[in-house]
């Protein structure tokens, strides 16, 4: 089973262009997987406890369940509104979820991996997170948020994550245990050799809005191991079941995040996992920063562009599109208005959406729309194409499947060029016809690869030809011809040009 991930966000604010890029990008793995044929599960969700959440409750004069209650109905909807299908959405508020947690801390507690002890040191509320040394910004700020660090001592129950150092470095140098792109697997690994593993505070003495450990109640579970727990939580029997009536299979294929929240799911997380005496995920992908102005955009700083903003503005396959390749996959990007207008004009107006309706009204206006029979296709490009792109995401290469979509339409476009289809239909109609046939199934097979990004456009295009994307079994792109005599409709431009 392919089981895909994102963070659990933070319900402190809306949902941002960051958390949405995130989350579109494991849809369209997903969604890629799903159009495989693979059975696959993509788990999103919202992360509800803690005193970041409670103070941002407060501050909104709400009760802290109504108050998460509502913000996590907002990620609901914007995900819906991008068209990003989960499989399920998890809310840590869940009282399955909840009942999960007190179990598995249990279990780890009689196992002795937990014990009781202090915590002194700083802490950024912004990052729910206990500084090291190394991550104390100046005058005791905190680097992310650029808000003073509290000063916290108290009692805390303490995970022995030293313990697993040896195992952790071990997954990681051998893959195994799978950090990508192999910049931040280094930079895990030179955590490790400088730092060192020590053991973490896994609870809150003050903290009154979080789930109780089971054993001593007077502390809540530390709100980052319960947000953890879901990528678990969400595939026991016993956890929150979901609208889609499928449960995913542990341990996650691909679990894709921010590069801030990389020690957490580099190390804490693995190692709870070991702990547990469960196998290791196969692949954490960490993907940059959006940022505005060379600072990150986040809700804390207010830099953000909304994605309700870029849907009134491009619509909703086009937004998808546009963050999909918004930065190097990987990477971090300033992401700014102007850029994405142009990145809109030129791959989706000029290349795609231009592609699409020449060919659909080439075949109207020579051969009344009816797409020439009888004539053999070559379909081995194609079928270089689909390996090329299934081996793009097979190693977490978004960038690269993306690279390969611009790339075909501009073959295409440039085969329109070469083959000036106008001037055959004076001299040459059985080469006409040869033209018209292959780039009818070129197009079609581009609608399908494209599919993952664009659902809505896909939709229209094979709805042209008489077909959708669940009816088109992906293993025969490139291997058969979908499109020979087939009649199609006139098609609306499907991404008219910006004016500049
Ligand atoms: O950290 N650019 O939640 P969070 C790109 N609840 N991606 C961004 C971004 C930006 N400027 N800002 C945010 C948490 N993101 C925890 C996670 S998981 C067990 C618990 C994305 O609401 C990116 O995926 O702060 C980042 O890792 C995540 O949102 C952080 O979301
Ligand atoms: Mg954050």
């Amino acid at each position: 089973m392919s089981y895909i991930t994102t963070p659990i966000y933070y319900v402190n604010g809306d949902p941002h262009i960051g958390s949405a890029y995130t989350t579109l990008v494991a849809d369209v793995f997903a969604r890629y997987s799903k159009y495989k044929g693979e059975d696959t599960f993509f788990l999103t969700g919202t992360d509800e406890h803690g005193a970041k959440i409670a103070e941002a409750a407060a501050k909104a004069g709400k009760e802290p369940q109504a108050f998460t209650d509502e913000i996590s109905a907002k990620f609901f909807a914007a995900w819906k509104e991008l068209n990003i299908q989960p499989d399920g959405f998890i809310r840590t508020t869940n009282p399955k979820h909840k009942a999960y947690v007190q179990k598995f801390l249990q279990d780890l507690y009689d196992k002795g991996h937990i014990y009781k002890g202090e915590y002194k040191g700083w802490y950024c509320t912004g990052c729910e997170e206990f500084k090291t040394e190394t991550q104390i910004g100046e005058n005791n700020t905190c680097p992310i948020h650029l808000t003073p660090l509290n000063e916290v001592a108290e009692e805390a129950y303490l995970f022995k994550l030293s313990a697993f150092e040896t195992q952790i470095k071990e997954a990681l140098n051998a893959d195994t245990f799978k950090v990508s792109p192999s910049s931040r697997k280094n930079e895990v690994l030179g955590f490790i050799e400088h730092e060192g593993l020590r053991d973490v505070a896994i609870s809150r003495k003050n903290v009154a809005w979080g789930v109780p450990l089971p054993w001593d109640e007077s502390h809540t579970v530390y709100v980052w191991v319960d947000a953890l727990l879901n990528y678990l939580s969400a595939a026991d029997v016993n956890g929150p079941e979901f609208k889609s009536g499928k449960r995913p299979e542990f341990p996650p294929t691909l679990q894709i995040i921010g590069k801030d929240i990389l020690r957490f799911h580099a190390l804490i997380w693995p190692a709870i996992i070991l702990a547990a005496d469960l196998p290791l995920p196969k692949e954490l992908f960490v993907h940059g920063y959006f940022t505005s102005g060379g600072q990150k955009m986040s809700k804390s700083l207010g830099n953000v562009i909304t994605p309700g903003e870029l849907i009134g503005r491009y619509g909703v396959d086009a937004t998808r599109w546009l963050l999909a390749t918004a930065v190097p996959f990987g990477a971090d990007g300033d992401l700014t208005l102007d850029r994405l207008d142009e990145r809109f004009n030129s791959d989706l107006a000029n290349n795609f959406g231009n592609l699409f309706s020449r060919v659909a009204s080439m075949i109207l206006r020579y051969r009344e729309g009816r797409v020439p029979d009888g004539i053999e296709v070559p379909l081995l490009h194609i079928e270089k194409t689909r390996d090329f792109l299934d081996a793009a995401y097979e190693s977490a290469d978004l960038t690269k499947v993306t690279d390969t979509l611009r790339l075909h339409a501009d073959n295409f476009n440039k085969y329109i060029e070469d083959e000036k289809p106008w001037a055959l239909a004076k001299t040459d109609q059985k080469k006409l016809d040869e033209v018209l046939a292959n780039l009818a199934e070129n197009v079609f097979v581009l609608a399908c690869f494209l599919a993952p990004f664009l659902p809505e456009a896909t939709d229209k295009i094979l709805a042209g030809f008489g077909t959708s994307v669940s009816q088109v079994d992906y293993a025969t792109l490139g291997k058969a011809n979908h499109t020979a005599g087939k009649t199609i409709p006139p098609l609306e431009p499907l991404f008219p040009r910006l004016a500049a």
